[in-house]
């Protein structure tokens, strides 16, 4: 054989070592698959999994189904889905399978009263996901009351996501670029809802004119107006005359701003949104008070969303007055955790659809941030924890109680946000074709809650001691089990929300048949 048949066999029996080299790490990767190690997911990109023997769940329709993803989505949800090599199973016998929780009230890293809330958007989410809540809305804040300006700094911190996410706008004052600004974020940047807050005066406050035009604009974008409804001139008013009987410390709080404002507030949005024949959505409805306006305006046909948060629902404002200042600090809020009694309304209410789902209004001020009103309750910074806990208190309050069926916390947690914002299916939904952002809930597990444990920065915790979401299932990825977390920084994706969701049907129609009723203009012969 010459030197030339010597290289071409040369060169096959080097193809060949290659060949087989490739193979053997092929091998090797399938094995690390195959095994079904803990970390399964990480060491693939597109993981296959499949949920066996579990009570599958969404709003309107429960049934004992296997949940098979793949590429970051539900593939099939049918009974004995048939085990496959390369298949990841998750045993949910005697468990719910569920969507993943939406919170539809978040403040990450928001400035606030001289602070920033403790947790940003990878810490609040990690907290989110070991909950069992795989989408947060976040409230944008103007920078220097310019909206594009502030959702490009929201754009910045969301950077360090883990999860989904989508944004609210505030709108703190108005003018003509206020109005380009809100076009610009609902066509072009999947906004499709504005916060107008009716307290905080001389900060975020704007006045009823400034509502009424935001109300109108969003109107003509199909974006859902928002308010926080507390009548901040009162407001101010109330905490100088508490400040002025001596009382400093954070019971001061809920005395200065009382149930009647919030209720006040809550009724001139409502007939303010009416006069315009626009939808509203009240965000942290905290009494009895706001609730009978909202309650007033469905009953009367208007299309009113009331949305309480689980402070709201599972506290009383009793710590408030708590002779430690770090205990009573914590509760602070607005509006505030209400008396004995409040809450019980609120879970009522929430059991017979008066009010449609779940916040947490989660902005977290550590201890060092709220002993800045020390000495004056109105520097302490307001806002509590509640992004991790929403899912298990929800279940404890309501479901445990009996106040509700499985189908409906379902409803409440996720389905009624994701159909608000026009996101469902795509959210809130166990169906194929939904992403794969689902949770697996143990009814008769107990997770503990404390402060020592959570994954939230802030070092006080107001829930302590409910727990049942054994596993988190977002994006596709199994991201929460046996208490561990396995997230990646930067893995998060925005969810652009389009305008004109379901609020919005026929709104055309009620316009319509008030101009035809108006008679008018008369003519008149002079
Ligand atoms: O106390 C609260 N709620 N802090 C966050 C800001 C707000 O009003 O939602
Ligand atoms: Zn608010
Ligand atoms: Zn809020």
């Amino acid at each position: 054989m010459g030197t030339s048949g010597m290289r071409t066999i040369m060169m096959m029996l080097l193809l060949l070592l290659i060949l087989l080299l490739c193979t053997i790490t092929v091998g090797i990767q399938n094995e690390i698959c195959l095994v079904g190690s803990e970390n399964f997911e990480c060491a693939q990109k597109s993981p296959k999994i499949l949920i066996k023997g579990g009570t599958v769940v969404n709003a309107d329709h429960q049934q004992i189904a296997d949940v098979y993803i793949e590429d970051g989505k539900i593939q099939i949800v049918a009974p004995d889905i048939k085990e496959m090599e390369g298949v990841r199973v998750i045993d949910a016998t005697g468990k719910f399978v569920m969507p993943g929780g939406i919170d539809p009230h978040t403040h990450m890293e928001m400035p606030f009263m001289g602070e920033e809330s403790c947790d940003d958007f990878f810490s609040g989410q990690e907290a989110a996901l070991s909950g069992g809540t795989t989408m947060h809305i976040d409230f944008a804040l103007p920078h220097n009351g310019d909206l594009a300006e502030g959702f490009r700094l929201w754009v910045q911190k969301a950077e360090k996501s883990c999860m989904d996410y989508g944004f609210h706008m505030a709108v703190t004052k108005w003018n003509d670029k206020v109005a380009q600004d809100m076009e610009w974020l609902v066509k072009e940047k999947g906004i499709n809802s504005f916060k107008f807050f009716m307290a905080y005066k001389g900060s975020l406050m704007v006045s009823d004119e400034e509502l009424l035009q935001g109300f109108k604009k969003c109107k003509e974008l199909g974006a859902v107006p928002q308010v926080h409804a507390e009548n901040g001139d009162a407001v101010a008013e109330g905490q100088a005359r508490i400040f002025g009987l001596g009382i400093t410390g954070p019971e001061g709080h809920p005395l200065s701003r009382p149930p009647v404002l919030e209720g006040e507030a809550t009724g001139r949005a409502i007939k303010l949104a009416k006069f315009v024949n626009t939808p509203l959505y009240v965000v942290h409805v905290m009494s009895i008070d706001a609730l009978d306006e909202v309650s007033r305006a469905r009953h009367s046909g208007q299309r009113v969303i009331g949305e309480p948060v689980v402070s709201g629902l599972a506290l009383n404002d009793s710590k408030l007055w708590d002779p430690d200042f770090r205990t009573a600090a914590m509760y602070v809020m607005s509006p505030p955790i209400r008396a004995v009694g409040h809450s019980q309304a609120l879970q009522d209410a929430l059991s017979t659809g008066i009010l449609q789902l779940v916040g947490t209004d989660h902005c977290p001020f550590n201890s060092k941030q709220k002993a800045l009103g020390k000495h004056d309750f109105r520097k302490i910074p307001n806002g509590v924890n509640g992004v991790e806990e929403r899912m298990h208190i929800v279940w404890d309050v309501m479901v445990n109680s009996g106040k509700i069926s499985v189908t409906d916390y379902v409803r409440i947690t996720s389905t009624a946000c994701a159909k608000i914002f026009n996101i469902y299916p795509q959210k809130g939904a166990v169906l194929p074709g939904s992403d794969a952002d689902v949770i697996v809930l143990n009814p008769n597990a107990e997770t503990k809650i404390s402060a020592k444990t959570h994954h939230s920065r802030i070092d006080t915790n107001i829930y302590e001691g409910w727990g049942k979401v054994e596993v988190t299932i977002s994006q596709g990825r199994v991201v929460w089990e046996n208490e561990q977390l396995t997230v990646e920084r930067g893995s998060g994706r925005y969810i652009p929300m389009k305008p004109f969701g379901y609020l919005f049907d026929g709104l055309d129609k009620v316009d319509a048949t008030y101009m035809s009723s108006m008679q008018a203009p008369v003519n008149r012969n002079f």
